[in-house]
This record gives structure tokens, C-alpha cells and sequence, in this order.
């Protein structure tokens, strides 16, 4: 079949507004900060990938781990006509599910969308070759803005792997919560990853490896900043920090001055003062009664919860009531 045309619902003009917008609320707040969606440029999401292969990261072994056992049980329970994936990135685990589906019988559509447009020219185009009877759709969207936009009909069963609903704020996530719900007709399926709480010895090098690909990744939304509005930021004189907040239950990611500098972003002078912060991250580590709670909030009934065998990461199977 192949994969279809992107479908843009976010163009150079509105990616462009919306980082000018974020860099000038979050690079003249008291507490500097940038969103994490701006690492994801082509090299962002290169990074990511490689960050998924290392030896410290493993939310998405242990992720891959449950999907590889429950993956069948998914494809039976939701019985889905249409999956769609949010922040999909490379869809290499969603496989296991595609490959599920396919035995079954009955999948029609696989949606994956994407700030990426990166990300998603390489999954669809692997995707459609690999799955030549499922019809691919890939959308360039972003997941705070856009769920109203989603294909509808059809049984539906929504993914959101990763644990990258944990790079939400709270306040965020809850608004991410209603509106997926808002976005899905009663019966519907939402399948969603989160990374659990544990040891912060286990997840400290998790975001802080012995490589420096994490270091990377955090320091490239600094190139994008300096490609896209032609900001003047020295990425070199920025320190990788990765530091976990027992109050919130999160990592934070962030890049700290070595030096003072003065930076020219946009029609902003930007001042850092040598060892200040911009944090560039949160990555939420869930409790799996929060999870559901959350979701129950929202009208989102949980139906199964699993973790792989370590109890690392959680995958939750939750229903729209
Ligand atoms: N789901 C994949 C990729 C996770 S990386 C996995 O589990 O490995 C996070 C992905 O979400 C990236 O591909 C990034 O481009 C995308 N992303 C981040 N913020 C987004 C947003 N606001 N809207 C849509 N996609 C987003
Ligand atoms: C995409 N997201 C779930 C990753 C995480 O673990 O929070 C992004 C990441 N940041 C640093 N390493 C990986």
C-alpha cells in the first residue's frame, strides 16, 4: 500500500512562532528553561536513537520487554481497526505491536505523529515497505496541540511509548490527559509508557552515561536555538547536568554556564552567570497508582498494568468510559 503523504499540521511558520514564543518566555524567566521538544531536529532525533542503545538507558529495553510479551494480549483486548502512535520517533518497538496486529487480523491504518518530520519520512517509509498491507499515515503534529486532529471511526487504540508523557509538566499532563480523552469516543484504547520510580542510582546514569550521547542530545537544543534564530550560544561552554528532584519524582536534564556569558537570541540578551541553570528537562518517574489515578481523572478506566520483569518501567492499558 505505502506510506501516504505527511500530513502537516505544523509547518516551518508555526514550528518557527511557537520557539520563538517558548524562548522568549523560558530564556527571561528568573529560573531559565526551554521545553523539551525543540531537542528533536534530525540530529536530536539521531541522538535519542543512540541514546536508546546504551548500555544505562534502559527504559527502552525494559519497555521493548513488555510489549514483547503483552503484545498479543494487546492486539486480542483492543481487537484495534486504527493505531495510532504519539511522539513516535523511530516506531521501532511499535513493531512488536504491528507484528501482533498483522497475525490477528483486522488492523487497517497505523497513524504515527510527529514533531519530527525527520523521524517520521524514515519510520513511514520502513514502516509501509515492512507492512505492505497496512495503510501508513504519518502526521507532523504536536501531541499538546493537535489530538483534536486525529483520524476518528473505527475502533481506536491511541500509543504513547517512551515514558515520554513523563516529559510534561504536571500542570501539562493533565491537560494532555483531558484532551486525549476528549479525543477518544468511549470504548477506545489508550496504551501508555512511564518509567516507574526507583533507585536514583539506576536512573542518574540513565541520563548521564558514561559516553556522553546524553550530553549531546541535551547540548543540541542549543544548536537548534543558534540554527533557527541565528542565537550565538557556545554549546562548548555548557556543562550536561543530569539531577534527580525527590519532591517532584523526576529527573531533570540541564546545561550549566561554565563561565558568565552574554547570549544574542532573537532581539533578547541573555545573560548567564557562571554554574546558572537552564533546565532543559523533566523526565516524571510514575508510582503506578498516580498513573491510574491520572487517567482516571480524565475518564480513562485502567485495564491491565504490567511491568517487565525488573519493575523498571510500566506499561498501562487503559480504556475511555
Ligand atoms: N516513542 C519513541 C520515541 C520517544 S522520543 C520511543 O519510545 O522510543 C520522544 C519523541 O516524541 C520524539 O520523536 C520527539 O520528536 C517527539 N515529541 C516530543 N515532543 C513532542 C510534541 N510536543 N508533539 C509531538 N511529538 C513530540
Ligand atoms: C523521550 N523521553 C521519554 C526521554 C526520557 O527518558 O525522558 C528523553 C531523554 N532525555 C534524556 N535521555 C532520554
Amino acid at each position: 500500500m505505502g506510506a501516504e503523504p505527511l500530513e502537516i499540521h505544523l509547518d516551518d511558520r508555526d514550528l518557527s512562532r511557537s520557539l520563538r514564543r517558548d524562548v522568549r518566555i523560558g530564556l527571561t524567566a528568573a529560573a531559565k528553561w526551554l521545553p523539551p521538544k525543540w531537542f528533536y531536529d534530525a540530529r536530536g532525533s539521531e541522538l535519542f536513537d543512540e541514546i536508546t542503545r546504551l548500555p544505562e538507558y534502559y527504559p527502552t529495553r525494559a519497555e521493548r520487554a513488555v510489549l514483547a510479551e503483552r503484545a498479543v494480549e494487546i492486539a486480542e483486548l483492543t481487537g484495534a481497526k486504527t493505531l495510532i502512535e504519539l511522539g513516535s520517533g523511530s516506531s521501532e518497538k511499535t513493531r512488536l505491536l504491528l507484528d501482533a496486529f498483522t497475525r490477528r487480523g483486522g488492523l487497517g491504518t497505523f497513524v504515527p505523529l510527529d514533531v519530527s518530520v525527520s523521524a517520521l519520512a524514515g519510520s513511514t517509509a520502513a514502516l509501509a515497505a515492512d507492512y505492505p498491507g497496512l495503510r501508513v499515515r504519518g502526521i507532523v503534529g504536536d501531541f499538546t496541540r493537535h489530538l483534536d486532529r486525529l483520524p476518528t471511526g473505527g475502533r481506536r487504540l491511541v500509543i504513547f511509548l517512551g515514558g515520554t508523557i513523563g516529559n510534561l509538566l504536571p500542570v501539562e499532563r493533565a491537560e494532555f490527559v483531558a484532551a486525549m480523552r476528549a479525543a477518544l469516543e468511549a470504548g477506545d484504547w489508550l496504551l501508555v509508557g512511564t518509567d516507574l520510580v526507583k533507585d536514583p542510582a539506576v536512573i542518574v546514569p540513565a541520563y548521564d552515561d558514561a559516553a556522553g550521547v546524553t550530553a549531546e542530545f541535551n547540548r543540541n537544543v542549543l544548536r537548534v536555538l543558534n540554527r533557527e534564530l541565528d542565537a550565538d550560544f557556545d554549546p562548548a561552554g555548557f556543562a550536561h547536568v543530569a539531577l534527580w528532584n525527590p519532591e517532584q519524582e523526576w529527573i531533570e536534564m540541564r546545561l550549566r554556564a561554565r563561565r558568565s556569558m552574554r547570549v544574542t537570541v532573537l532581539d533578547l540578551d541573555v545573560d548567564f552567570a557562571a554554574g546558572e541553570d537552564l533546565r532543559t528537562e523533566v523526565s516524571a518517574k510514575f508510582r503506578p497508582e498516580g498513573i491510574s489515578g491520572e487517567l482516571a481523572a480524565a475518564g480513562l478506566r485502567t485495564e491491565r498494568f504490567w511491568t517487565d520483569p525488573d519493575g523498571l518501567f510500566g506499561v498501562t492499558l487503559a480504556r475511555a468510559v
